[in-house]
């Protein structure tokens, strides 16, 4: 058996969640690869609307095995957190879900350090979640980090040693006031601790590969996106892990040649949290009625997303470093009521015309639109796609073209049942 890949091929936000939970029926071990707390990802089914940041998406169907990867890095007071509120609606999860000791832990000094190196950019901040997620992830690259199969020898010391260092940094680089959240970060801290020390340890580049040979089938769920990539995002304004397919990978300890399917979900427009580059963005009312219709706030930190039309120049460049085999277009209901729909198919750049993502989006970007007539009609009730508009279809076949990947599912709402799975899936 193969591990399918289902990742986001914009700035984050796509609907991730979503369809890994609609998708969930159809594998055994649902995996999560890279990143951590900065992601949520949103699921709602039977009235319920859940956010995820830690935990994978396949958390609510029975007899489904979900695990947390190496790559990913955990806070334990959030996912105390998440299991906490999952108690509250029913969900006992202990029985399902896995943990890997080589996944890293998100100390408190790493949040406070965080907030620290953002509040010392000022103007030129990224726009961090605040999860502590860039310094976490630079210990572990600097190979100081420490990890989950840590927590049972010397923790202590370990811990100590790493956060009187961190205080050093907070005192002497940033002088910045820590003593008070440090108390409270702790205490929440350590207490999630214990809840994790509970779960189910296991190596997991083992435990998934002996899965795969044991004719299980496993989905591996992305967190952030591609244009969030550390090495093929807009740098610097990313996030610190890779979000592409290849960290699938080195997050979950699978071959290369194991991948199966790579799933590629974007919004039929687009969207970014945070700071950094965003050509086709929109300031205007069109903006605004997208993040109005779509509801574009941020699952984690309720930001305002920033709105714009989809760019194809980006979303072909994702598809080419991701070796995308299906497509997958989320919020297709958010353009039910526009007359035409603008798709961004170059970039002018100095007078130039390119069609290939340049080294840096800067405002020097000026995007070349098309035009294709929008629906005009409510897609949210919408059941099979022999119902879908003809402009609908014209518009699934002009992105089929121009990136010549099929886009096997489309999504028309945010609930579960409002997922239409063509018959090229
Ligand atoms: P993720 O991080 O990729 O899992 O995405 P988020 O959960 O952060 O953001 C996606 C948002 O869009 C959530 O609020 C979802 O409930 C919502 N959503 C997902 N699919 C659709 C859709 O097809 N239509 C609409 N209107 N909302 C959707
Ligand atoms: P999901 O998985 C959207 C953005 C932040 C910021 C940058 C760096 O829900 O799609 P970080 O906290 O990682 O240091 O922030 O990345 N970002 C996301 N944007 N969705 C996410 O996750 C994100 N995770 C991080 O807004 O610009
Ligand atoms: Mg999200």
């Amino acid at each position: 058996m193969k591990v399918d890949v289902l990742l986001g091929l914009q700035w984050g936000d796509e609907g991730k969640g979503k369809v890994v939970d609609v998708l969930t029926p159809r594998y055994d071990v649902i995996a999560r690869f890279q990143g951590g707390p900065n992601a949520g990802h949103t699921l709602e089914f039977n009235n319920i609307k859940h956010v995820l940041h830690t935990i994978p998406s396949g958390i609510f169907r029975e007899n489904k095995i979900n695990v947390i990867g190496n790559g990913v890095v955990i806070d334990p007071a959030i996912f105390r957190k998440e299991i906490d509120s999952l108690s509250k609606i029913g969900f006992d999860i202990s029985e399902n879900l896995y943990v890997s000791r080589k996944a890293h832990l998100i100390l408190p000094t790493h949040r406070l350090l965080d907030a620290a190196s953002e509040a010392a950019k000022g103007k030129s901040k990224i726009g961090s979640t605040l999860k502590g997620i860039g310094p976490t992830y630079r210990d572990k690259i600097g190979r100081d980090g420490l990890r989950v199969g840590d927590l049972f020898e010397n923790f202590d010391e370990k811990y100590n040693q790493r956060k009187e260092f961190h205080i050093k940094q907070l005192e002497k680089f940033y002088e910045f006031d820590y003593q008070e959240q440090l108390v409270q970060f702790e205490q929440e801290w350590f207490e999630g601790i214990e809840l994790l020390k509970q779960y189910k340890m296991v190596n997991s580049e083992q435990f998934i590969n002996d899965a795969l040979n044991s004719g299980k089938s496993v989905i591996a769920e992305g967190a952030q996106g591609t244009l969030l990539d550390i090495d093929f995002g807009t740098y610097p304004f990313v996030t610190s892990s890779n979000t592409v397919c290849a960290g699938a990978c080195t997050g979950l300890g699978i071959a290369p040649g194991k991948i199966g399917r790579v799933f590629g979900i974007f919004k039929a427009y687009c969207t970014r949290v945070g700071m950094g580059p965003f050509p086709t963005e929109l300031f205007d009312e069109t903006g605004q009625k997208l993040r109005d219709v779509g509801n574009e706030y941020g699952s984690t930190t309720g930001r305002p997303r920033r709105c714009g039309w989809i760019d194809m120049v980006a979303l072909k460049y994702s598809i080419m470093v991701n070796g995308v085999t299906d497509l997958i277009m989320m919020k297709t209901d958010v353009l039910d009521n526009f007359d035409t729909i603008k798709a961004c198919m170059a970039y002018k750049i100095n007078g130039e015309l390119t069609t290939e993502l340049p080294y840096e989006l800067n405002e020097k970007i000026e995007p070349v639109y098309t035009e294709v007539p929008g629906w005009n009609c409510d897609l949210t009730e919408v059941t099979s796609e022999d119902k879908f508009p003809d402009a609908l279809k014209d518009y699934i076949r002009f992105i089929e073209k121009e990136t010549g990947v099929n886009i096997s599912i489309v999504s028309v709402g945010p609930n579960r049942n409002q997922t239409i799975i063509r018959d090229s899936f």
